[in-house]
């Protein structure tokens, strides 16, 4: 288990789409174990591969609260199966784009299908955080941030911030 660099956005690797994963091996769940002490030590409540630079359709999640146990979940190949009409808007944050946050308003439900830790396929109905988390995550699997979900103006004022700090930072 080990903490790894999260890329911070603009970076072409963030853009990438994620490709498809063939077995959920050990190798995979090494991934999947780096994936999550990386969030928790950010610390963020979910993480795509790519964010690490690996571009493998993987998801961690951890949308537990405050003093309630660690819940990690675990999304390989995760796939929306149907997203309700009625909308939700959450401030929404990400590891890749620190210290920025904007309301995204994104279907309030969604049903997913994908295999687990085991490797095995499951479904899961999710709404509230778990629903609007999801979608950030898979998003992230098809190159997509949230900032791309707020208009031009708002992305380029937040991107143009990053990359003065990136160049302040030398990260
Ligand atoms: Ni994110």
């Amino acid at each position: 288990m080990a903490i790894r660099q999260i890329l911070t956005a603009p970076d072409p690797r963030l853009k990438q789409k994620s490709k498809t994963v063939d077995a959920v091996d050990d190798g995979l769940r090494r991934l999947m174990d780096d994936m999550l002490d990386t969030m928790y030590d950010a610390p963020g409540i979910g993480l795509a591969a790519v964010q690490l630079g690996v571009p493998k359709r993987v998801v961690v999640m951890d949308v537990s609260r405050e003093g309630e146990p660690a819940a990690p979940q675990h999304f390989v190949n995760p796939e929306i199966l149907w997203a309700s009409d009625e909308l939700a808007t959450y401030e929404e944050g990400c590891l890749s784009v620190p210290e920025h946050y904007a309301d995204v308003a994104r279907p309030a439900r969604c049903r997913v299908r994908f295999l687990d830790y085991q490797g095995e396929i499951r479904e899961l109905e999710a709404d509230g955080l778990m629903a609007t988390c999801l979608q950030h995550e898979i998003d992230h699997l098809e190159g997509v941030l949230f900032v791309d979900h707020l208009s031009t103006v708002k992305r380029s004022m937040i991107l143009r911030k990053l990359t003065k700090q990136k160049r302040l930072t030398g990260v």
